[in-house]
């Protein structure tokens, strides 16, 4: 039997339910330790996977933010995006197993659309050095950055927005 090829698993986006909630966690952790590996330290990675909070709380964010996930045909969680209802993009992560092939781009889209149609149409992000390309393939631009604290360190991240009247068509 040959192995599917790495381009068609056919990757399926959907909401976010509570059962999804660890698998995102797990996620996000491999995302920054592995992903963004060559763009923050290993001390700067340790901190900003360490969430300061407890799992209850990691849930409920989820919960309450318009959560997006992206789960292969075996069911495997390949990626997921936060969105607040502000537009603001909390979180957007993909395991490193399935980068380039267009899953963040389609989450991103994914909760655009969403937005758009309840009426919200300024974005809003803190981008990291890796997701910045991303951001300013979706038609944000760099207005600023901080070096956001976590832990002991602080990451470098670029603020970065899309004002309103671009159409979810212009990221595609
Ligand atoms: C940033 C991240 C979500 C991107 O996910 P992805 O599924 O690989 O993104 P896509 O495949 O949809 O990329 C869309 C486009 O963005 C650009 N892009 C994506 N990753 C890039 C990179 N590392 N360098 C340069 N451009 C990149 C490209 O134009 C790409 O299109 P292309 O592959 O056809 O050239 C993922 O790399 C990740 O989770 N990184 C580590 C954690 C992180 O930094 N998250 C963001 C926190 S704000």
């Amino acid at each position: 039997m040959t192995e599917p090829a790495p381009d068609s698993l056919d990757p399926i986006l959907r909401p976010w339910t509570a059962a999804d909630a660890r698998a995102c966690l797990r996620v996000f952790r491999r995302a920054v330790s592995v992903g963004a590996a060559h763009a923050y330290s290993v001390p700067q990675r340790h901190a900003w996977s360490r969430i300061p909070y407890s799992f209850d709380r990691w849930r409920q964010r989820q919960a309450r933010n318009l959560t997006l996930v992206c789960a292969t045909c075996d069911g495997t969680l390949a990626g997921f995006t936060e969105y607040r209802a502000d537009g603001h993009v909390h979180m957007l992560h993909v395991d490193p197993a399935f980068t380039r092939r267009g899953i963040g781009m389609a989450l991103l889209r994914a909760g655009d659309a969403i937005l758009t149609a309840r009426g919200v149409h300024h974005r809003s992000t803190w981008a990291s050095h890796v997701s910045k390309p991303v951001f300013a393939r979706a038609g944000f631009t760099a207005t600023g950055y901080r070096l956001a604290p976590a832990a002991d360190q602080r990451l470098l991240t670029w603020r970065m927005v899309r004002r309103g009247g671009v159409s979810c068509e212009s990221i595609r």
